[in-house]
């Protein structure tokens, strides 16, 4: 499919201090293409540069160098909003509104019809899991995970072809957020791209395609996460699960193979080897002692190992 988000060279300086003198660079030249139909997850550290570069996107501020297209135009087409939807970091809402007028609101402004606006709200309300009782509540009184449903229900409403969101299961309970994560996949199976931010790794490895990290405003790593994940260091060590084998019986002439490391199990032993030609040695040793193969698998690196060895 085709690149639904180019991004090209994206720069965002934020000038702070006394008489605004002082420049951080947020963003530093970030090139990223994100295709479509698919769940991306923007990934990095506390300040790495991920809502800034989704406000960016969002024309919420302006870049200090680069550009970017969503769906072929460029973000400063303003007819291009009416495509995109986008649930922001703390979503904060006219806040003397209920759920139903702030929706009612936001369907107007897309020129939504009164019918067409009650059964939209009603649906993405339900969808979004708002218990119908808090739907006429004041925001004010709502709470976090309340308003986190608002903002995602909000950022449906014009049936969007691509949706960015910033931290979306933040300040949800787990039953919240496995609720959240069904929707999210279920905008992937209706063809919707979704772009979204997240230092949640178990949601990330259960929703995303592909994933980019951001490291101090770069591009640290971007890629299919099945990839990324089984890049471990460029080595491609092995692990050869074998049973039926008492592992100190065969530990010596194991550890005998260059870089091979033993862990014995229940009824067998987990043999991790860094070349794939140890493979036969392993199994002679292994059948000599009266065992068997079970698996050879590449060892996958863990999402928080990849996670923490490109944000620090
Ligand atoms: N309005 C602003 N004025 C000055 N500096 C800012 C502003 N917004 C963000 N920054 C700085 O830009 C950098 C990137 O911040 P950003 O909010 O994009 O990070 P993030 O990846 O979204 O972090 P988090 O995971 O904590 O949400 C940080 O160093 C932050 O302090
Ligand atoms: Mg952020």
């Amino acid at each position: 499919m085709d690149n639904v988000i180019e991004i090209r060279g994206l720069t965002k300086d934020y000038e702070t201090g006394f008489l605004f003198k002082k420049k951080i660079r947020a963003l530093d030249d970030l090139t990223l293409n994100v295709k479509g139909g698919q769940i991306f997850g923007f990934l990095g550290g506390n300040g790495a540069g991920k809502t800034t570069t989704i406000k960016t996107l969002m024309r919420l501020q302006f870049p200090t160098a680069g550009s970017a297209k969503i769906l072929g135009r460029d973000i400063g087409d303003i007819d291009l909003h009416r495509s995109i939807g986008y649930c922001p970091e703390n979503p904060y809402f006219y806040d003397y509104l209920s759920a139903v007028e702030l929706m009612d609101y936001f369907g107007r402004l897309f020129g939504y019809d009164q019918a067409a606006r009650t059964q939209k709200t009603t649906e993405l309300l339900d969808a979004v899991g708002l218990e119908e009782k808090d739907r006429k509540k004041q925001l004010r009184k709502y709470s976090k995970g309340m308003l986190q449903r608002v903002g995602l229900a909000q950022a449906l409403i014009n049936g969007p072809e691509v949706v960015f969101l910033d931290e979306p299961m933040s300040g949800l309970d787990p039953v919240g957020r496995r609720e959240i994560r069904e929707l999210i996949a279920s905008l992937r199976d209706k063809g919707v791209t979704v772009f979204m931010s997240t230092h949640i790794l178990s949601d990330i490895e259960a929703l995303c395609d592909e994933v980019a990290i951001l490291r101090n405003g770069k591009l640290a790593a971007n890629g299919n996460l099945g990839e990324l994940l089984s890049q471990n260091e460029g080595s491609r060590t092995l692990e050869v699960r074998v049973q039926g084998v008492v592992a100190d019986a065969i530990r010596d002439k194991i550890e005998f193979i260059a870089g091979a490391a033993m862990k014995s199990t229940p009824d067998g032993a987990n043999i991790n080897i860094l070349d794939e030609a140890d493979i036969d040695a392993v199994l002679h040793v292994t059948r000599e002692a009266g065992g068997r193969l079970i698996s050879v698998q590449p060892v996958k690196q863990s999402l928080e190992e990849l996670f923490v060895k490109e944000t620090e």
